[in-house]
């Protein structure tokens, strides 16, 4: 069988065609995460997927050597970060990543319309991608149970960063659409990343190596949507400046996480970013993600 090949993230696409990929990202989204459940902010397939990884636990053969030291820099860095293992500091660093999405997402939450005021698909489509998101940082917080970390919480960002969150969403669609698709496309740079560190660090515990990677898997796949949705949203001025924001964006997002520099090629994700185009996903998980037809071939 021919493998498809896909094109750039940023390939120009049609008014007709973003509306045709709109309705075909809906019809996805409401098969892939099930039903909203708007009280706990939840879908009901990722629930029950969360509820499997719940009841079948898998934790490390042998525990962390130091969990003090995740526990004193997991919020804020304490220590000189060249002094932790790159196990403390993968899991600090992906603790402060799910928490800068999970500050946005509360933010945007209490000012999209619920699903029973969305009128609009893309209203629709943004309350379920907000409840996916939700999703995220639970099973985030399942990966790090899995090492052992039971007493993590999650904390507020402080009122002048919750304040400038809560402000984004209600900036005008065409504003706000370029940061919010370099926002999704920053996360599945940094999963895919991480997905290969995942590897180095736990060579020694094959069992949580495959739970950690079915968890972030169930993140990346949401995510890989995301990225296509939210490029959806924009037009041709529009996917030119989000191009152009990859840089700046990916820079000073990951320059506040000092765990990204110490793990990461900074200078690659950015590359990777610019150059992100479906083709080094595997098909497992293509086959469960959304890609737009614009970038198929
Ligand atoms: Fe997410
Ligand atoms: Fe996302």
């Amino acid at each position: 069988m021919k493998k498809t090949k896909f094109l750039s993230i940023f390939t120009s696409a049609t008014e007709q065609e973003r509306a045709d990929n709109f309705d075909s990202y809906w019809e996805f989204t409401q098969k892939h995460g099930g039903q909203l459940l708007e009280d706990t902010k939840d879908l009901s397939e990722k629930q029950a997927k969360l509820l499997y990884f719940k009841n079948h636990p898998i934790r490390l053969q042998k525990p962390l050597a130091n969990p003090n030291a995740f526990y004193r820099n997991y919020i804020t860095m304490q220590d000189d970060p060249k002094s932790l293992d790159r196990m403390t500091l993968m899991l600090t660093g992906m603790y402060k990543f799910a928490r800068h999405e999970w500050v946005g997402i509360k933010g945007a939450w209490d000012v999209v319309p619920c699903m029973a005021d969305s009128h609009t698909i893309k209203d629709k489509i943004s309350r379920m991608h907000l409840a996916e998101e939700f999703c995220h940082q639970r099973l985030f917080h399942e990966m790090l149970i899995t090492c052992g970390l039971d007493k993590v919480e999650w904390v507020p960002l402080g009122p002048i960063k919750e304040k400038i969150y809560e402000q984004f969403p209600k900036f005008p669609e065409s504003i706000m659409s370029p940061p919010a698709f370099i926002t999704e496309l920053m996360g599945v740079t940094y999963y895919l990343h991480l997905n290969h560190l995942l590897d180095e660090v736990l060579t020694d515990e094959p069992e949580v190596l495959r739970r950690m990677k079915e968890l972030l898997d169930e993140i990346t796949i949401d995510e890989i949507a995301h990225v296509g949705q939210r490029r959806n949203f924009i037009g041709p001025v529009g996917i030119r400046i989000s191009k152009m924001l990859v840089q700046p964006f990916y820079t000073l997002f990951f320059n506040d996480i000092p765990e990204i520099g110490q793990l990461f090629n900074v200078k690659k994700m950015i590359e990777d970013g610019i150059n992100f185009d479906f083709n080094n996903l595997s098909s497992s998980m293509i086959e469960r993600s959304w890609i737009p037809s614009y970038c198929k071939t």
